[in-house]
């Protein structure tokens, strides 16, 4: 008989982040009184031990050759190999700001079951309960076991896995993103300040614009590692830029493999040399002129959503962004992804939030890779590094 075990929240916490919503408690085993409220908050039940598990299929020698004879006949299909991805769930994701894209990546969060719970918070009275409300009557078509909760209080962000800030104001047409960078740096300050203190573990994807700068008041109100605090752009600017690439060379995005790095705003590098089409080089399929076209794309795309909306902007493409850093934490996607992160000397730039090739992980940014980018693309990210420098130093 195995020693008793004492079970806390963290236990439980791990339970739900396997996978599982049930856990199996043993004679002798304690639960303790907080492990006992976090599953009831995110929906573990706890089970009596040993749980009785089937036995092991047992045959005999006539019955395998008969099943063997049988895998050899035409009409037998092979079943589907188990994949084993090791996609986490989070047990809690905190969503501020029930605007256009918190409230879509609300909605594909939990349309995707990625978390047990998703909080939406806003400051607006009802909105994010509203919200929260509607998205939960959808369970009854999708099943999902996904709950969603509105509040208006920044202080339900504790017990996040991560915490996604979308609030602050959004552009009007004519304003560029960095005309928001003295509204919007108070709301980063004052949510930041409760990060501090309710969720000092979370990894924060910072959404809000001008994207660079708010990452970088984020890790500094904060004092969060800068592993822990990335920007959401890269990944949004990819997808346009890929989007632009395809629809010029006439071919399927899927074709296409395509990153924008730097700044989110005027001084972004979509890199050219590195992106191919059906994996040969841009210059297969476009001329000069056809791909600093789509160059151009890329860096007005957010612009150019906000000019026909006339008030507010993009919503669709950033929650999808959003979703595909949450994919490459939990391990549900591997493999390189641009973001918004605190430079220390990578890139030979210090001190600033720029968008770079990162791998995540379930604690955050695991390591910042350095392409071989071309002297043309080197120099336009020290370019908008040194913009984002000037900024600083004149704010
Ligand atoms: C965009 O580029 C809102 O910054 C966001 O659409």
């Amino acid at each position: 008989m195995s020693k008793s075990r004492v079970i806390g929240s963290e236990f439980v916490e791990q339970t739900r982040a396997r996978g599982l919503n049930f856990l199996e408690v043993f004679p002798g085993d304690i639960v303790t009184a907080v492990a006992k409220e976090t599953a009831a908050r995110i929906n573990i039940e706890f089970h009596d031990g040993p749980i009785e598990k089937p036995a092991p299929l047992r045959t005999d020698g006539n019955t395998a050759t008969r099943r063997a004879l049988y895998r050899r006949a035409p009409k037998w299909i092979a079943p589907k190999a188990v994949v084993n991805t090791r996609a986490q769930r989070f047990s809690k994701i905190s969503i501020i700001g029930s605007g256009g894209v918190g409230t879509n990546l609300a909605h594909l969060a939990a349309n995707h079951h990625l978390a047990a719970e998703i909080t939406l918070i806003d400051i607006v009275p009802g909105l994010a309960a509203a919200n929260a409300l509607d998205l939960n009557h959808c369970s009854g078509i999708t099943n999902t076991a996904a709950r969603v909760t509105g509040s208006e209080n920044l202080e339900d962000v504790s017990g996040s896995h991560v915490v996604v800030v979308t609030a602050g104001r959004a552009r009007t047409p004519g304003m560029t993103r960095t005309d928001l960078v003295n509204t919007n740096k108070r709301v980063i300050r004052q949510v930041g300040n409760v990060l501090k203190t309710q969720a000092p573990d979370a990894i924060v994807i910072v959404v809000t614009n001008p994207l660079d700068d708010m990452t970088l008041e984020m890790v500094r109100c904060t004092g969060f590692d800068r592993n822990k605090v990335i920007g959401m752009a890269g990944t949004l600017d990819s997808s346009r830029f890929r989007h632009a690439l395809a629809k010029a060379a006439g071919v399927s995005v899927a074709d296409v493999s395509a990153v924008a790095l730097g700044n989110h705003g005027d001084d972004m590098v979509p890199v050219t040399s590195t992106a191919t089409v059906r994996g040969r080089s841009l210059e297969s399929y476009l001329n000069e002129e056809a791909i600093a076209a789509c160059v151009d794309d890329a860096i007005t795309g957010g612009g150019q959503v906000v000019a026909l909306k006339k008030s507010g902007s993009a919503v669709f493409a950033p929650a999808h962004a959003v979703i595909e850093l949450l994919d490459h934490i939990r391990g549900a996607k591997a493999g390189s992804i641009p973001v918004s992160v605190l430079l220390n000397g990578e890139y030979g730039i210090n001190g600033v939030v720029l968008g770079v090739p990162t791998h995540l992980g379930i604690n955050g940014v695991i390591e910042i890779e350095e392409l071989d980018l071309s002297n043309t693309e080197v120099e336009a990210l020290l370019k908008a590094a040194a913009a984002i420098q000037a900024r600083l130093a004149a704010s």
